[in-house]
């Protein structure tokens, strides 16, 4: 669990995430799909190149889900339960692929946010975004 101090790091930076969700979503996702190639599996029925409009509306919708775990950043487990349903039960995401997208979503945020990411920074949303993934994994056990 976060401490109080990450979960302020996290929300700090928040509103200026927020701001650009859908760039950074779909940049987020260019970034999977182009160094891990191998998470394209999930998304046959995509288009996939670079600035579709599917990669901006999925990326918008990534991006939300996580405004809703920073809303609910007591109670990540419950704002996220529908999703983990969807990601275990329907999709089967094969939870490695989590670290993937986490990783992206770091890289972007840094990219886009460098004088906010300090190390605490760093930390604090790599450490959110870890228990996000293991929420929306957990149901796999
Ligand atoms: C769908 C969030 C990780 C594959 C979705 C949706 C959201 C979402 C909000 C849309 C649900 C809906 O339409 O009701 C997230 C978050 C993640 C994450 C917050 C982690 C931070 C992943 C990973 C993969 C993945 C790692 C696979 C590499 C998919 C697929 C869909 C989906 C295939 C369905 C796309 C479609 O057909 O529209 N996800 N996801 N997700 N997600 Fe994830």
């Amino acid at each position: 669990t976060l401490t109080q101090a990450e979960k302020a790091a996290v929300i700090a930076i928040w509103g200026k995430i927020a701001a650009q969700a859908d760039a950074l979503g779909t940049e987020s996702l260019e970034r999977l799909f182009s160094s891990f190639p191998q998470t394209k599996t999930y998304f046959p029925h995509f288009d996939l190149s670079q600035g579709s409009a599917q990669l901006h509306d999925h990326g918008s919708k990534v991006l939300g889900a996580i405004g809703e775990a920073v809303k609910n950043i007591d109670n990540i487990t419950g704002a996220l339960a529908t999703l983990s349903e969807l990601h275990a039960y329907i999709l089967r995401v094969d939870p490695v692929n989590f670290k993937l997208l986490s990783h992206c979503i770091l890289c972007s945020v840094a990219a886009h946010f460098p004088n906010d990411f300090t190390p605490e920074v760093h930390a604090a949303w790599d450490k959110f975004l870890s228990k996000i993934s293991s929420v929306l994994t957990e149901k796999y056990r």
